[in-house]
Order: C-alpha cells, then sequence, then structure tokens
C-alpha cells in the first residue's frame, strides 16, 4: 500500500496535502507518514508472532542510523520496538524517546571508551562487539565500572549480499565483525574475560537485499557456529541476524518480509527442535530500511528550469546535502510532482538537480517531468537514510522535517536557521 497518493490531483502523505505542508513550513521538507511506518514495523512484529511464537522469543531492533527523528524512534517505541545503536547520540536519542535501554544493542567497529560507559551505565541489551581489542577494552571500562557487558560477536560469514559494494558488510574485506575462522578463539577469549557475559551472536551482511537467500546462507553460517560454541559450553542466548531487507525505490521486487521471516523461523526452528529443545533462544533483528524507506518523501520546489542543447536542468531548492544518495551511491529515487497535472507546463527530460557548487549535486537523471518554477516535486523513498546522512555543506542549513497522522501534520524538527549553523564556531581574539 503506497501512504503517499494523488487525490484530487494533489500529492498527499495519508489524507494530507504535500502542498499544505509546503506552504506552512516551507522546502526542502522531509514528510513522514506515521501510519507507514507503524505498517512496516507491524510487518516484522506480526511475522514474529505468526503461528503462536511467543512475543518474547524475538525481538526487532529498528536501526536507528536510517532515520533518528525523536518522533519516529517514539512511534516505533510505542510499537514496543527496540533499537540498533552505533553510537553514544544515538542512544541518547532513544532515550529522549522514551525508548527502553535494555532493549538496545549497540553495533559499531569504533566504540570509544566513553560511549562504553554510557552504555553500560543505562544497562543495555547487548554489545555487538566487531573486533578482539574492542572486546578487551570493553571488558576493562565494565570492571572499573564494577558492571558486566553483555556481548555478541559480530561474526562476518563471507557471505555476498549481491548489493551496493559500499552498503555490502559480510564479505572478507569489509571492516565490521571478527572474520568467521577466528569467530570461535574470539568466543573463547571472551568467554574467559571477567566483565564480560557472552550472550548472543551477530552478523550483518549488508543493506538493500531483494532476495533473502544470502541471509539465509549467512545464518546457516551462524547456526554451524552455534553447534561448536555449544559443544565447548559456551552457550549463548539470542542470534541477531542484522537487518538488510531492501524496498522498492524503482521496479525492485524485494522479499516480503513475512516470507522471510518464515523461512527464516522454519530453519531456526528445525534446529533447535533437533537439537536444543526447550532451550530459550530469542531471535534479534536489526532492519532500518525496510521500515522507514518507503515512509518518508523530501519535498522539494522547483527553482529554475534550464534548457540546453544537450540536457535540460531542473534546479530545485533540495541538493545532494539533504539526500546524498544519489550522488554517493548513484541511487535512483522517483520523483514526482505534486500537481498531478500541470496543464501550463510541457513535458521535458529534465535532470533534476540542487543548487550546490558540485557536478555531483543531482538528486534525479534523465525524468520526464511537466512542471513550472515555483511547482513542489517529491522525492520518494526518501524516509531511510535521507536525513541522517544530511549535512551543513554550502552553509545550507538542514530540511524541516514533518510527520503526517491521518489528516494532521505535525513538524518534528524545525527547519535549521543559518545562525545555528554557526553557533559553535568562534572568532580569533
Ligand atoms: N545493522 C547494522 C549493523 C548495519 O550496519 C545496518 C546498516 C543495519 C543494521 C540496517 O540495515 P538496513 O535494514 O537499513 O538495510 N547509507 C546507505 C545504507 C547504509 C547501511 C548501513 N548499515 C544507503 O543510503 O543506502
Amino acid at each position: 500500500m503506497s501512504y503517499f497518493s494523488y487525490q484530487n490531483g494533489a500529492l498527499h502523505a495519508e489524507n494530507t496535502s504535500l502542498s499544505s505542508i509546503a506552504a506552512q513550513f516551507g522546502t526542502p521538507t522531509y514528510v513522514y507518514s506515521k501510519a507507514a511506518l507503524t505498517d512496516h514495523f507491524l510487518a516484522y512484529a506480526d511475522a514474529c508472532t505468526a503461528g503462536g511464537r511467543p512475543a518474547t522469543d524475538s525481538l526487532v531492533c529498528y536501526s536507528v542510523k536510517s532515520n533518528s527523528n525523536l518522533a519516529v524512534l517514539q512511534v516505533l517505541n510505542q510499537l514496543g520496538s527496540g533499537f540498533d545503536i552505533v553510537s553514544g547520540g544515538e542512544l541518547l536519542r532513544v532515550l529522549a524517546a522514551g525508548g527502553d535501554p535494555r532493549k538496545v544493542i549497540f553495533s559499531g567497529v569504533g566504540k570509544t571508551r566513553d560511549e562504553m560507559r554510557l552504555a553500560l551505565s543505562h544497562d543495555i541489551l547487548c554489545f555487538n562487539v566487531e573486533s578482539i581489542p574492542e572486546l578487551h577494552r570493553l571488558n576493562e571500562v565494565a570492571g572499573e565500572m564494577g558492571k558486566t557487558a553483555a556481548i555478541s560477536l559480530r561474526v562476518n560469514p563471507n557471505v555476498d549480499a549481491k548489493t551496493h559494494p559500499y552498503i555490502s558488510t559480510g564479505l572478507k574485506d569489509n571492516k565490521f565483525g571478527v572474520a568467521y575462522e577466528d569467530a570461535l578463539d574470539c568466543y573463547r577469549t571472551a568467554a574467559s574475560l571477567p566483565h564480560i557475559n557472552v550472550s548472543g551472536i551477530d552478523c550483518h551482511i549488508g543493506s538493500q537485499l531483494l532476495d533473502d537467500a544470502p541471509l539465509l546462507e549467512a545464518l546457516d553460517k551462524v547456526i554451524e557456529l552455534v553447534d561448536q560454541l555449544a559443544s565447548e559450553n559456551i552457550a549463548l542466548h539470542h542470534l541477531d541476524i542484522g537487518g538488510g531487507i531492501g524496498i522498492t525505490y524503482d521496479d525492485e521486487k524485494p522479499v516480503a518480509v513475512s516470507a522471510y521471516l518464515g523461512r527464516l523461523f522454519a530453519r531456526i526452528d528445525a534446529w533447535r527442535e533437533e537439537k536444543y529443545q526447550g532451550i530459550p533462544l530469542k531471535v534479534l533483528f536489526e532492519p532500518g530500511r525496510s521500515i522507514v524507506g518507503n515512509a518518508g518523501v523530501l519535498l522539494t520546489e522547483v527553482q529554475y528550469l534550464k534548457y540546453g542543447a544537450s540536457k535540460n536542468f531542473a534546479v530545485v531548492d533540495a541538493a545532494m546535502n539533504d539526500l546524498m544518495r544519489p550522488a554517493m551511491y548513484e541511487a535512483w529515487h522517483g520523483v514526482q510532482a505534486v500537481l498531478e497535472c500541470n496543464v501550463d507546463a510541457a513535458s521535458h527530460t529534465y535532470d533534476v538537480v540542487g543548487p550546490i557548487c558540485e557536478s555531483g549535486d543531482w538528486l534525479a537523471r534523465e525524468r520526464v517531468l511537466a512542471v513550472s518554477q515555483g511547482d513542489l516535486l517529491a522525492f520518494q523513498s526518501a524516509g531511510a537514510y535521507g536525513m541522517t546522512m544530511a549535512s551543513n555543506y554550502n552553509t545550507r542549513g538542514r530540511a524541516a522535517e514533518v510527520m503526517v497522522d491521518g489528516d494532521n501534520q505535525y513538524l518534528v524538527r524545525k527547519r535549521e536557521e543559518t545562525s545555528d549553523l554557526f553557533a559553535l564556531e568562534s572568532m580569533l581574539p
């Protein structure tokens, strides 16, 4: 179901017209649909409890990096989500949104001592440890605080996720996790450390995966390791299979969450039935994009139309600093005119570009649009890795964010003022 659709010739988010949002809050503005967010989260929650599986047997830890707006976190928290964080900052956001630190897992290759201390002081559920030096540091910090840190090792299963190389993380050349061959040894080390409590195993092989075959292959490799660990009396309490399910940007057909989780649980159940009957093992997920990606659009206004010999340009007021994905990954985002039919404009093929002084500052290429100067456009599928990757390049304040709920629109982040951008700076005496 699309939560962004034309009603009476104008593009709406749920029952709110995007024109009214632009009139009230200006552009560029990210617009999120609360209903979309809710439905996408519930697809996971429902698949986790399908067939009467107890809700306590799994935990969906929304990946905060994909969209960390407090209202987004609040909605997901109210639905019972846990959170996958990668910085102390993300932990503080989760807490500010009312999240329960006992449902927080902390991933990332570069956790600092301060971040470890912060997470330990809030008794988070688990650290996803990505290297041996990190394990030793965590043991030390926990010891200093008189605490024990629950850990998973992020294992790199060396599976090809068959996605963009920049968002593929499970191959042995990636910086993430510990090599599969070294995992057993790392677990032995972890089990010997006094302030570490071995709790689970974790892997995340990449993002925007359309097929679940690589994820199930990774699961099989993880299961093999759990068996080996069990034979050494290292018992695990959870298995974290990461995030990664893709979304439709253009004509991709990603596996449905229910189908993927169905297959995954079938394998896990068969394996446990055979070997670990009655021993509890929770399954954790870390989805980001599949929850929030198609719950948001970026609303922008056409500033100028430029016609050239070989190219036409629609210059808009959003730019690569607002939506990095096209410049960074040549990512494709759909573009819709907010006014369904502009009778005063002829159709032309445009590159839609921003005002930033970089040739890489394009948002869409070769799109047929019938638009006039001043028209509004919406970039689709911009809810994930949109605002969270935004910058202030060219001293551009970051966009406003609005959450729609039915016919209500709420400003959930004010547009940055230029004075905000240099408020932390000072001149020499
Ligand atoms: N868990 C870990 C450890 C991750 O590194 C990521 C994403 C996720 C979970 C969530 O993955 P998802 O379900 O969203 O695929 N900026 C890129 C995507 C980078 C993904 C980074 N890791 C983009 O715009 O496509």
